[in-house]
């Protein structure tokens, strides 16, 4: 389970990110968390697994409190995908990247081998194992992103922005993909529509707050809730 309470979070220049953000996941669910650009989304997602430690407020993961020496602890509990692929992919040569993780985290080294190769044959990335990251196209990244943070099996999966980069045949293998596994997930995305295929609950965040919580059906439904929150129905439920 996640929690945050009373979670806040100014940056350097002043800019007030998060305010107050209070919010539980319990185990096994599926979460969207949705807003316009600059809702503050990211700089939540990045507080989930110890990237960034509360400056305010408390952040907990099954029961372990988010703190600078608790970091090591949740990376291995919450993998995040971030919504930038170069920010998760930094080594020379694809296979490294993919296996870096695992290895850090001092996972079998065979096992882990076997996993890699499933994954990246399964996002069609087997044959650019040997390429330098760098060099790959932007979907590829993606899933390339994906494949190095599913790798390491972390019981929570947390993925910000996902499907942005990706063509609709490899948007719908994500969406199957996700929907075969039983981790806890948090999803940020701006493609409702894959927020309702993907989701269970939607927290909808405007300007650093949780404006509304509830069913995915509930929440995506509601033209004038997401109006008034900066928001568009799904294209599925625009006349
Ligand atoms: N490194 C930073 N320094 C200062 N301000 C920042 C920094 N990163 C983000 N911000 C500001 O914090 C606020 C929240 O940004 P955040 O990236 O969390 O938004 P977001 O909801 O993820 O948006 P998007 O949908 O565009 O990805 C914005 O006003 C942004 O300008
Ligand atoms: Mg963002």
């Amino acid at each position: 389970m996640i929690e945050t309470e009373g979670l806040s979070f100014t940056y350097d220049d002043g800019t007030k990110a998060l305010q107050h953000i209070t919010l539980r996941i319990r185990e096994g669910e599926s979460a969207g968390i949705i807003g316009t650009n600059g809702a503050g989304k990211s700089t939540l997602l990045n507080h989930l697994n110890g990237w960034f430690t509360p400056q305010s407020g408390t952040v907990t993961v099954d029961s372990i409190r988010s703190t600078k020496k608790s970091q090591e602890t949740l990376r291995r509990k919450v993998g995040l995908v971030f919504q930038n692929p170069d920010d998760q992919l930094f080594m020379t040569r694809l296979y490294d990247d993919i296996m870096f993780g695992p290895d850090n985290l001092g996972m079998h080294r065979k096992e882990s081998e076997a996993e890699a190769e499933r994954l990246l044959r399964n996002f069609g990335l087997w044959e650019l194992r040997e390429k330098p990251p760098s060099k790959l196209s932007q979907g590829q990244k993606r899933f390339a992103a994906f494949a190095a943070v599913l790798v390491m099996r972390p019981p929570i999966l947390v993925m910000d922005e996902p499907t942005s980069d990706l063509d609709p045949r490899n948007r719908k293998k994500l969406i199957s993909l996700l929907r075969s596994l039983s981790s806890t997930r948090i999803t940020v995305s701006h493609d409702l529509d894959f927020i309702w295929d993907t989701c269970d609950r939607v927290f909808v965040m405007n300007s650093g707050r949780i404006s509304a919580e509830g069913t995915t059906t509930d929440i995506l439904a509601d033209r004038a809730l997401l109006e008034e929150n900066g928001l568009e129905l799904p294209i599925r439920l625009q006349d």
